[in-house]
């Protein structure tokens, strides 16, 4: 792959001993550690896209006075490095993830980095850092590409320079209780997204404002947040920060049916995968409007089996449990269900090298 950026090269003098990695490899968890090498690429209106380096992992300055501590000019990405049978490793679908970033960065007003400068960006720092890339089943090296403001202004308005930045960190099962069931609280006071608004883009702000609906859902005794739409709270479009599928009926007879799109939704790498996948196993695909009242009343009469969570980091997680402040029920027998996790393996194959790569996911390094 090659863009119109260089990259000056500066490989680390002193990576972390092999005794250390390994330890860290043995029970990497999620977001705790990180790799020896970060890449960094500068733009301003002068310049553009410049400065473009790998170096090693270390921290750095901030103004106070950095405009993305006030106005939050912050984007950022999730996508993961896996180890395939040959011992190379192989990101999952960089070019989505490349153009999600373009769209998040549109939507901030922030300048769009060239979709080979991201991809070249995310291999350079996954070749660098390869000794990082777990091995073990449901391992990982998840990237984290972002973005934010670095100029120093109080001014509100777009900012006159921007850093890009990718940082790795070896990944195991995101939830600690594994594929184990969660439960999700649905929230009627919070919303994440409103129409017109953020909904669509992977900006710090949509995770901050998240929070205290997710510390609701815990009060209550969830996992998870469920979040409803704006105008009616009615309508179901993602858990926590994750798209949502429900499967009705089941066997090979399942549909997988997803909330449609919309600019409050965010568009998920791992729901597109999976529902390709599902239709490739010859499950029917719907994208639609799912009411809380047809979720409630599916699970009551059986026509919903499985619902789950999808994700790059969490893949998919079965949902067991819902309750709402007047009602509680439960998904089929509220343990992961045949479908579920048959989409997951197939998906975890593929990613993995286990399975022919039919649509060009899988990106070598
Ligand atoms: C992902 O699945 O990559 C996410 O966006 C979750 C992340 C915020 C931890």
């Amino acid at each position: 792959m090659t863009s119109r950026i260089t990259f000056e090269q500066h490989p680390h003098p002193s990576p972390r001993p092999s005794a250390d990695r390994d330890a860290v490899l043995a029970a990497p968890g999620f977001g705790r550690h990180f790799t020896d090498h970060m890449v960094t690429i500068d733009w301003s209106t002068e310049h553009g896209w410049h400065n473009a380096r790998v170096e090693p992992y270390a921290p750095f300055a901030m103004d106070p006075a950095n405009m993305t501590l006030h106005y939050g000019q912050a984007i950022f990405e999730g996508l993961k490095a896996y180890a395939q049978p040959d011992r190379t490793a192989a990101l999952f679908r960089p070019e989505a993830n490349a153009r999600r970033f373009q769209r998040s960065a549109r939507r901030l007003a922030m300048p769009e980095l060239p979709v080979e400068t991201f991809i070249e960006a995310c291999e350079l720092l996954v070749r660098h850092d390869e000794a990082w890339v777990p091995h073990g089943a449901e391992q990982a090296l998840y990237l984290r590409p972002f973005m934010f403001a670095a100029e120093n202004t109080l001014g509100v308005r777009p900012a006159a320079a921007y850093r890009f930045m990718v940082i790795a960190t070896p990944a195991g099962a995101y939830f600690s209780g594994g594929v184990n069931p969660v439960s999700v609280w649905v929230s009627e006071q919070y919303v994440r997204a409103a129409p017109g608004g953020t909904g669509a883009a992977k900006c710090a702000g949509n995770y901050a404002a998240s929070l205290i609906a997710q510390a609701e859902a815990a009060d209550h005794g969830c996992d998870q947040v469920v979040w409803l739409d704006a105008r009616e709270r009615r309508w179901i479009e993602e858990v926590g920060v994750m798209n949502l599928c429900f499967v009705y009926g089941s066997g090979g007879d399942a549909t997988i049916v997803t909330p449609q799109l919309t600019d409050t939704l965010l568009a998920g790498v791992t729901r597109d995968s999976l529902l390709t996948i599902a239709d490739e196993l010859g499950y029917r695909t719907c994208e639609t409007r799912i009411s809380l009242q047809d979720w409630q009343s599916g699970c009551a009469n059986g026509s919903i089996s499985e619902v789950f969570a999808c994700g790059t980091a969490a893949v998919i997680t079965p949902v067991g449990q819902a309750k709402t402040s007047g009602a509680g029920w439960t998904v089929g027998d509220g343990r992961p269900g045949p479908v579920s996790l048959r989409l997951r393996d197939a998906l975890l194959r593929r990613q993995t090298g286990l399975e022919a790569d039919l649509h060009g996911w899988l990106h070598p390094c």
